[in-house]
């Protein structure tokens, strides 16, 4: 009954395929132009997408434009990074403002000392912050503060957990069936070719289980330096940490000594203080991205003083952390002009609308093998019939369902990503939730 379900919309992928293609000659001269220069046609793994992705000219408020022309409703807004849509007003007067004074300086300005205020205000028990310019360069400056401050070696990881390109990090992001091992006792699998090994420095642990985390760790614990775990699971879908699977972390992680690394670089965005505030837990160290820079390369490591200090550059043996554009003025005040208008209230109001959004989603999907999860502005759509814990659960959705769909709902102008992923800005409307919803309840009508 179920692969029946999912059957119908497959039988169409080439009628959607045909469609996209004759909406988008534009974009398709422009993906063989690309794949001339970059592997793969992308400069970015992640924008890759079936077909081929459109090429984006112009955004304003939730609308894209793209080189077709085409009016298409985001609803990812640059992988949820632009909480306040294309071309706010105000980030807009910032970056003009501050881009009429010099772009970059190899000096220090004070954009990135209010910034650096305006984050810490809002994190519980962070004192310190560095800025970079990814979540990945931030997560790596973080396990190697980590490692600094502890003398030790290891890291911990959760499988199925993305936090991006670096290599300590870089195992079982996606692992396949195949190859993952016991649930209880995950093997390290590497998500990328060219990686040194991960014996005596990673440890791979099952998420949303406390008491295997725990076997695992307390098997290393003298070797493990940092523990690092994302608030709200992206890949998996969006899916939650249970409470006292994070409360059993940090116990865990005090009683060995371990430094405890919450990865908010998308879920920041979810309440004022974070996620960790809504979760009730102060890491030790929290990585951030995406929304601080305000539409610009960014990444920060914010916490203790007493980890934070190991990169202090009197000291003779630290941390070093170097980077041509750290804290650069452009990033730093389009990030303190978007986080001053994310005020408690605004943070409500999106989280309020994302709410809205998935409740319709709900609605639709009722009685059928689909299942909507998400918190705050963030949603996604999952082809599979069960509830989603960690990331063996995950990977019984059916991927290539929820590519069609969303090649299908691009077509109808709504964007999401190949796996059904979405979130709301400051400029999404109710008439953008009714068309998504609209579009997407068609879909299901007419396969
Ligand atoms: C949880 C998490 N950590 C880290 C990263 C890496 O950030 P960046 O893409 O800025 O390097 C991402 C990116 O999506 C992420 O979702």
């Amino acid at each position: 009954m179920t692969s029946n379900f999912y059957d119908a919309l497959l039988r169409r992928r080439s009628e959607i395929e045909a469609r996209y293609r004759s909406l988008t000659p534009k974009s398709a001269a422009m993906s063989i132009e690309a794949e001339r220069v970059f592997p793969g046609g992308v400069t970015r793994d992640s924008i890759k997408r079936w077909p081929y992705a459109p090429f984006i000219e112009s955004g304003e408020g939730s609308t894209l434009i793209d080189a077709d022309g085409r009016r298409i409703t985001d609803f990812w807004f640059n992988a949820t990074s632009l909480p306040l849509g294309y071309c706010d007003p105000l980030v807009m007067e910032a970056i003009n403002l501050q881009s009429s004074k010099g772009t970059a300086f190899f000096a220090s300005n004070s954009p990135s000392v209010k910034l650096a205020q305006e984050v810490l205000e809002r994190l519980d028990g962070a004192d310190m912050i560095r800025f970079a310019n990814s979540g990945s360069e931030a997560v790596m400056l973080a396990l190697r503060l980590a490692r600094g401050a502890t003398g030790r070696d290891m890291i911990a990881k959760f499988e199925g957990s993305y936090h991006g390109i670096y290599d300590d990090v870089s195992w079982s992001v996606g692992p396949s069936a195949d190859t993952f091992g016991d649930p209880e006792t995950p093997t390290a699998v590497p998500e990328s070719a060219g990686l040194p090994t991960a014996l005596g420095r990673v440890l791979v642990l099952p998420f949303n289980d406390l008491a295997g985390s725990a076997a695992i760790i307390e098997k290393h614990a003298q070797s493990v330096a940092a523990l690092i775990v994302e608030p709200v699971a992206n890949r998996m879908g969006f899916v939650l940490p249970k409470r006292e699977f994070v409360e059993g972390l940090r116990e865990l992680c005090d009683r060995h000594g371990i430094v405890l690394v919450l990865d908010e670089v998308i879920s920041f965005r979810v309440g004022f203080g974070g996620f960790q505030r809504e979760l009730g837990v102060v890491p030790d160290l929290t990585v951030l991205g995406k929304v601080i820079g305000g539409g610009f390369p960014v990444g920060a490591v914010a916490g203790k003083s007493a980890v934070m200090m190991a990169s202090d550059p009197s000291r003779t043996h630290r941390v070093t952390h170097a980077g041509t554009f750290n804290g650069n003025p452009m990033a730093m005040s389009a990030g303190l002009a978007t986080l001053q208008q994310l005020s408690p209230a605004v943070v409500s109001k999106l989280n309020l609308l994302g709410e809205q959004l998935r409740s319709k989603l709900q609605e639709i999907c009722e009685g059928l093998p689909l299942l909507v999860t998400g918190v705050g502005p963030l949603f996604k759509i999952s082809a599979i019939g069960q509830k989603i814990e960690n990331y063996r659960d995950s990977i019984r959705a059916h991927r290539p369902w929820e590519e069609v769909m969303s090649a299908a709902l691009l077509n109808e102008g709504i964007f999401l990503t190949p796996r059904l992923q979405g979130c709301v800005a400051t400029t999404t409307t109710a008439g953008e939730i009714d068309a998504l919803s609209h579009h997407f309840e068609q879909v299901l009508r007419t396969s």
